[in-house]
């Protein structure tokens, strides 16, 4: 019997392999691959044909045609590509007054970009022939296109049945305008003001929260924290109104991808069975970084956006205690103008135990989850996090502040658990288990049980993805 596929439409801002500047990417490449596997969705994902994004891939897209999208007043140009990729189905949308430009987000017009795509992506349904049961949005640069759906389109009799679910990855990029271009810009009724405005201005995250059917958020705890003050950039009274349809699903990661028996970039591959090979990993990554080359010494890693919810701020106000150990200290990160301006200041003063690369690299990743022993995550905030999970592929402990998917991931090694955490956000609180940390790996054979029990802890989509389908299935009733 064959069964009729269901139609799934990611509407991102992102996605690896094609386009990525964080973690969104790579949810919205590894999740629609996974749902695609199952063979009980049709998947597609739609994004915008940005310069940036890698022309390896780009070179092989194919064209499909052209349209005019109608904007407020304007009638602005759109183009259409196809890519398949793992099962599932890539439209790109083109536009190069709005595309054609190096970096992704940022620009002044950045709100009438995302309106476009939104417009685009509606529009582009009705161009490829393809309505789906469930338009999935990530994130505000995604909530155009829901806001248009539950507007204007839904009193369409093909876009009527077609059912939205708006996922936050990151709530503190909401997406705010100005009112006075709701009309003339958007080009939304004023009929909607009451969705979209908010503090006297048009956020595009909260339109998205109550026009949605059902939304979602990158872990447990996260939808949790965010009905409160302190996680929620202002929303919380939004996301308390619309708490009866909100829910939770922690993040996987793409276990082939990031697997450490087939990672080229690594300097030789191990498995989690047999963690062995990491010591040449390590060898060879204090070598590359001029650091001593001591196998008993361990390297306590960060790889971060250096922004201040990453918790640097208790990095800061402790590190050059926590430098008095034994203990190495390797940094990979850009962002802010003043943590990269601390981190060169401590491999400056500390040459023998701190290198600090102010960089976006993907390889010197990889080199780094392999080689070192400990991960630190200390974030004041975090959805969900990835590079803890891919830090215990690798076989390296995690140590993690408990928020959001840091907490949902990592469980304390008191009660047999992989990682290390500690739960307010207190400089000395961290100290203190980075201590325990050093303890436990001084211990060795001890360590290298908690190194298996990270490496094997199970990241895979299986369980998450599994939980889209219960979920996508209760908005379809
Ligand atoms: C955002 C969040 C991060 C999450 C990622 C993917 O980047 O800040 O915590 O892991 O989205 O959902």
């Amino acid at each position: 019997m064959r069964v009729t596929k269901k139609k799934l439409l990611f509407v991102a801002s992102e996605a690896a392999p094609f386009i990525a500047t964080g973690g969104l990417a790579e949810v919205v490449g590894s999740l629609s691959k996974a749902l695609a596997k199952t063979k009980r969705y049709d998947v597609r994902v739609i994004l915008p044909l940005y310069e940036d994004i890698r022309q390896d891939y780009r070179a092989k897209f194919e064209y499909l045609g052209n349209f005019n999208v109608n904007l407020s007043w304007r009638k602005v140009y759109c183009g259409v590509f196809r890519y398949v990729l793992d099962g599932v189905t890539y439209y790109f949308v083109d536009n190069e007054h709005y595309f054609k430009r190096h970096g992704l987000y940022g620009h002044f017009d950045d709100g009438e970009r995302f309106a476009f795509f939104g417009k685009a992506v509606l529009d582009t349904m009705g161009f490829v022939d393809f309505y789906p049961d469930i338009m999935h949005c990530h994130d505000w640069q995604a909530a155009p296109a829901l806001l248009y759906l539950k507007t204007e389109y839904c009193h369409y009799v093909n876009y009527r049945l077609i059912r939205a679910l708006f996922t936050i990855h990151n709530i503190e990029y909401q997406g705010k305008y100005d009112l006075g271009l709701l009309e003339n810009l958007f080009g939304i009724s004023r009929d909607y003001i009451n969705y979209l405005e908010y503090g006297g201005a048009i956020n595009l995250m909260k339109g998205a929260i109550e026009l949605s059917d059902s939304f979602s958020t990158v872990s447990p705890s996260y939808a949790q924290e965010i009905k409160y003050e302190y996680y929620a950039h202002g929303l919380h009274p939004i996301i308390r109104r619309n708490g009866h349809k909100l829910c939770g699903i922690l993040n996987g990661i793409d276990i082939d991808y990031y697997n450490p028996a087939t990672d080229k970039a690594l300097f030789a591959n191990y498995s989690a069975e047999d963690l062995a090979n990491k010591a040449i990993c390590k060898q060879e990554l204090q070598k590359m970084l001029n650091l001593p080359v001591n196998a008993h010494t361990p390297i306590l890693a960060m790889i971060t956006r250096l922004v201040a919810h990453k918790g640097l701020d208790l990095v800061k106000a402790v590190m050059e205690e926590a430098l008095q150990d034994d203990v190495q200290l390797v940094v990979l990160g850009t962002g802010e103008w003043e943590y990269e301006q601390y981190f060169k200041y401590l491999a400056g003063k500390y040459p023998d135990k701190v290198a600090a690369k102010i960089e976006f690299n993907s390889d010197l990743s990889r080199k780094i989850y392999s080689g070192a022993d400990l991960f630190l995550m200390p974030s004041k905030s975090e959805p969900c996090g990835l590079s803890q999970m891919i830090a215990s592929r690798y076989g390296t402990v995690a140590i993690v502040r408990e928020t959001g998917g840091l907490k949902d991931s990592i469980t304390p090694y008191g009660v047999g658990g992989n990682g290390f955490t500690f739960a307010n956000y207190n400089a000395h609180d961290m100290l203190y288990v980075l201590r325990e940390a050093l303890k436990v790996y001084r211990k060795g054979e001890e360590w290298s049980k908690l190194a298996f029990k990270a490496a094997t802890t199970d990241f895979s989509w299986s369980k998450s993805a599994n939980e889209y389908e219960t979920l996508y299935n209760s908005i379809l009733k």
